[in-house]
This record gives C-alpha cells, sequence and structure tokens, in this order.
C-alpha cells in the first residue's frame, strides 16, 4: 500500500521555549482515514501543521514519498489540503469565488478550469451558487464548508482537517460529517469530538503531552475506556 505519510522522530519546539511535539513517528496509507484525537494542548494542531510545512521540526516528514522542505512547498501544498479549525484563519477574500479559485489560480490553471473547479468545489459542499457571497457575512457552519471547498478544488490527494466539527450547533455538525462522509480521499482529522471521529475513521492515535501514546483500529480504541480517560478524552455514549 502506498505511504500518503511518513514522520520519522519528529520533534517540535515553538519560538518561545515550549516543546509540542516528542519523537512522534507515524505513516498513514492512501484511502485511510485516521482519526487524531487528544485534549487540549496535546499537540494535534502542531502535528497537523507539519503535514504541508507551515511548521517544520526536527526528524523529517514525508507526503507522497516527498520530503518536506523548502524546494518543494508548493507542490506539497498542492497535494495536502488543510482545513484550519477557524475559518477565519482559512478565509480572506472579498468573494467566496476568489477564496475557491485562490487555490487553482495559484496553480495557474485556465480561467475556464478554475470557474469550474470552483463550481464543483461549492457543489461537493452543498453550497451551489455562493460564488458572489462575501465569506464574512455567511453563517459559521457556511465558513467552514467554504473553507472545505477552497482545498477541494485544488484536488488534493490527502485532506488534513482540525476540528472540523468545532462550534457547530448539532444540526450543522451532522451535515459536515456527512459530507466530509462523501469525501473518498485519504482524510487525517483531528479533533476532541469524540462520536464524530469514531464515526469518520476506522484507525486513530491519541497524542498526549506530544506523544503518540496510542494507535490503533477505532474499534479497539473504543473499547479500552480505560486508555481514553487516562488520556483526559471522554468517552461517548457513556452508559453508567
Ligand atoms: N504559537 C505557539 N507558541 C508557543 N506554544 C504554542 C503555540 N501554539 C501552541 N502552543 C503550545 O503547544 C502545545 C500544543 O498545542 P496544540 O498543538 O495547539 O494542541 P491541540 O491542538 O492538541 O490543542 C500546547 O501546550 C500549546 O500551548
Ligand atoms: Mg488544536
Amino acid at each position: 500500500m502506498q505511504k500518503v505519510v511518513e514522520i520519522k522522530n519528529l520533534n517540535f519546539v515553538y519560538p518561545d521555549g515550549k516543546k509540542a511535539l516528542y519523537d512522534i513517528d507515524m505513516a498513514i496509507y492512501k484511502g485511510e482515514s485516521v482519526g487524531i484525537i487528544g485534549p487540549n494542548g496535546a499537540g494535534k494542531t502542531t502535528l497537523l501543521l507539519h503535514l504541508n510545512g507551515v511548521l517544520r521540526g526536527k526528524g523529517t516528514v514525508k507526503v507522497l514519498g516527498m520530503e518536506v522542505n523548502d524546494g518543494n512547498l508548493r507542490q506539497i501544498r498542492s497535494k495536502v489540503g488543510l482545513v484550519f479549525q477557524d475559518p477565519d484563519d482559512q478565509l480572506f477574500c472579498p468573494t467566496v469565488f476568489d477564496d475557491v479559485a485562490f487555490g487553482p489560480l495559484n496553480l495557474r490553471l485556465p480561467e475556464d478550469v478554475v470557474r469550474s473547479r470552483v463550481k464543483e468545489a461549492l457543489e461537493k459542499v452543498g453550497l451551489s451558487g455562493f460564488e458572489r457571497r462575501s465569506p464574512h457575512h455567511l453563517s459559521f457552519g457556511e465558513k467552514k464548508r467554504i473553507s472545505l471547498a477552497t482545498v477541494l478544488s485544488m484536488h488534493p490527494e490527502v485532506l488534513v482537517l482540525d476540528e472540523p466539527t468545532s462550534n457547530l450547533d448539532p444540526r450543522a455538525r451532522r451535515e459536515q460529517i456527512n459530507l466530509l462522509k462523501e469525501i473518498r480521499i485519504t482524510k487525517i482529522i483531528a479533533g476532541h469530538d469524540l462520536e464524530m471521529i469514531f464515526g469518520l475513521c476506522g484507525r486513530i492515535i491519541i497524542l498526549c503531552g506530544g506523544r503518540i501514546v496510542a494507535d490503533g483500529q477505532t474499534k479497539e480504541i473504543i473499547g479500552d475506556r480505560e486508555l481514553l480517560e487516562a488520556n483526559g478524552l471522554e468517552v461517548p455514549f457513556r452508559r453508567d
């Protein structure tokens, strides 16, 4: 099976001296959906930001066989679609069209291709016809979906999502989960909405204090209440 992500011995320290990742080793294969869970401050976001070179630690990070380095950041970013937790970090253009077209335009695709990429991405997130709207005037749920569209328009090979259901009301959350279920590319999803992660991911990695403390099939992890609680995670659907 093709390795989509391969991380070896990754360590990362923020400029203020805070060490956020310790000795991370992991491999993710084509077609997998992998959930990264752990309490606040575990290092989930820090880890995701290494997948397209926003952050660079010590150790190796390979994506689709390419080592992330200054020479191939453009190429890596065209293959790895990273959706930030906060849509306001993703959307910065005056119109939805401009935001969703930004990546394809950067790839220097012809104008008609860009237009069809935008149309297709908006269809996928259920927001057809939103091209001329201003992202700033949309609901939070719509902004989250437009953020997803801004990376889908790139036709990425890996989708990396940070807390895709955070701050959504129950209905928008359910729609977001259903939408993600439909997208059949390799997915890496970080979050502490365990019900969402367990529903979408076949494999789970638990991070705690910047270290990987477990990596296994979802059905094994979900059944190990002691492991989850020891790492500050609430077991969903608690029956007692
Ligand atoms: N820009 C930063 N500068 C210094 N420390 C940071 C920065 N961003 C995050 N951290 C720290 O790194 C650790 C991991 O944070 P983060 O990756 O955001 O965790 P998570 O996404 O699991 O909540 C936390 O202790 C956090 O306070
Ligand atoms: Mg985070």
